[in-house]
């Protein structure tokens, strides 16, 4: 008989883990306030609650000014612009990421060029991006992916170097800190997502932080059509739009600023638990530890799948660990120019052909470790199943043990996912499942 719940077993897991988002009744009074006071919106800008969130969120992670926007998308955008992105200007990104990173390039009227990972931290490999650099080269994105940190001082001796912008995706970092430094604070913007799985959320929302006066002045200008900022020393005149946060958003935001801390402290204690026991189990091991990083959040728990011997696909794994009732993915993300969220052309973008004899040819593109992070390697887990109990750590270990010590059930198991692509299908499961 089968044990595993892939083949008609009991799931090893029938409870649901930690609900999020979370919130208190601070939060519904602080909702409550705002709708009565018929201020809703993001003007004036910034508005009453987006002004305390983005100063508060900036000194958080050591950097002078922070300025919310409608998203993590819109952030980068509006950073990119800040930084002075002209048509046909290439930014450096790296392959293994979500594919919002490289579309704001896009969006912007620049060119992204993919830069494979680093094995270990899964981040921009710093050591490939000067062969990367031509004469458009403008600015490096920087992913602090998951649970890991991009090495911050390589890729800032080469932007010295080169004269480039440094933007950071903050995306997976609220909290985090590098060899002491806060994420968003090392770049010259750091930009961050408040999208509802993010590890604080509003629903939808994003934040540009940076300590450059300038840049912010030019943000706030970008965000709010146009208008000058609080400050206007820099005489900066432009076409912005309306990228700004809603009051009823930047509301919500208080509290998840003031809670932040205390969760990402319980999630750490949580992961310890995850790795000590991962280690024990076969066929998966927990990322290695990282001594520069002086402050580590978890916005998805990573580990490796390893199937040594057997023929089993990760994918195939993911799917029997999610039967056991974990919820988890293998291709949370795929090597961007591979993905089919990321069917850039010129037609689309006419950037990607302008002074080039032929247009960029994203599907050409190979980054080997990301690939292989992406479509063999990687298991992510949402952040709040470490928000609950000692059990619920114990459940998901039973649940990879179960998993790990049946590969042998697994044969002939369809993975569900169609090509080297993230297909609706297992978008749509994960969206159900969670
Ligand atoms: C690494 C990364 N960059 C950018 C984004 C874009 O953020 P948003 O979804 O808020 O536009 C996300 C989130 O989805 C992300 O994970």
């Amino acid at each position: 008989m089968s044990v595993l719940a892939v083949r008609g077993a009991r799931p090893l897991r029938r409870k649901p883990f930690a609900p999020w988002p979370q919130y208190s009744a601070e939060d519904l009074e602080r909702l409550v306030r705002v709708v009565e006071s018929r201020n809703w919106g993001g003007f004036p800008f910034p508005n009453t609650w987006a002004r305390e969130f983005g100063a508060r969120f900036a000194e958080m992670h050591g950097a002078r000014y922070g300025v919310a926007v409608a998203n993590g998308t819109l952030a980068l955008q509006v950073a990119l612009r800040a930084a002075g992105l002209r048509f046909g200007d290439e930014v450096i990104v790296p392959a293994y990421t979500w594919e919002g990173t490289a579309a704001a390039v896009l969006f912007e009227g620049g060119v992204p060029v993919f830069v494979d990972v680093r094995e270990d931290t899964m981040c921009l490999d710093a050591s490939l991006v000067e062969a990367a650099i031509t004469e458009r080269t403008r600015a490096i994105i920087p992913v602090h992916l998951a649970m890991r940190f991009a090495d911050m001082d390589a890729l800032a001796a080469i932007a010295r170097r080169y004269k480039l912008v440094i933007i950071e995706d903050c995306a997976h970092a609220h909290g985090g800190r590098w060899r002491g430094r806060g994420a968003g604070s090392m770049g010259d913007l750091g930009c961050f997502s408040l999208q509802t799985s993010k590890l604080m959320t509003a629903g939808e929302g994003g934040v540009v932080i940076t300590s450059d006066p300038r840049y912010h002045e030019a943000v706030q200008a970008y965000v709010n059509c146009g208008r000058v900022g609080e400050t206007d020393d820099y005489g900066i005149r432009l076409v912005g739009g309306n990228f700004r946060i809603t009051e009823l958003q930047a509301a919500l935001l208080i509290g998840q600023l003031e809670r932040l801390g205390e969760q990402n402290a319980l999630r750490r204690e949580r992961a310890a638990r995850l790795r000590a026991g991962l280690e024990k189990i076969p066929h998966v091991a927990p990322l290695e530890p990282d001594p520069d990083i002086t402050e580590e959040v978890m916005y998805q728990y990573v580990f490796r799948f390893r199937p040594d011997q057997t023929p089993i696909h990760r994918d195939v794994f993911v799917r029997a660990l999610e039967a056991e009732g974990i919820p988890c993915e293998g291709r949370f993300y795929e090597s961007v120019p591979r993905s089919d969220l990321f069917p850039a052309t010129a037609e689309q973008f006419p950037a990607l052909a302008f002074g080039r004899a032929e247009p960029v040819d994203y599907r050409s593109v190979r980054c080997p470790v990301a690939e292989r992070l992406a479509y063999e390697e990687t298991v992510w887990l949402p952040h709040f199943l470490l928000l609950g109990s000692e059990e619920d750590i114990d459940d998901i270990l039973a649940a990879i043990e179960k998993v790990a010590t049946h590969l042998e059930e697994l044969e002939g198991v369809d993975a569900g996912v169609k090509g080297v692509s993230r297909t609706g299908r297992s978008r749509l499961e994960r969206d159900r499942a969670w």
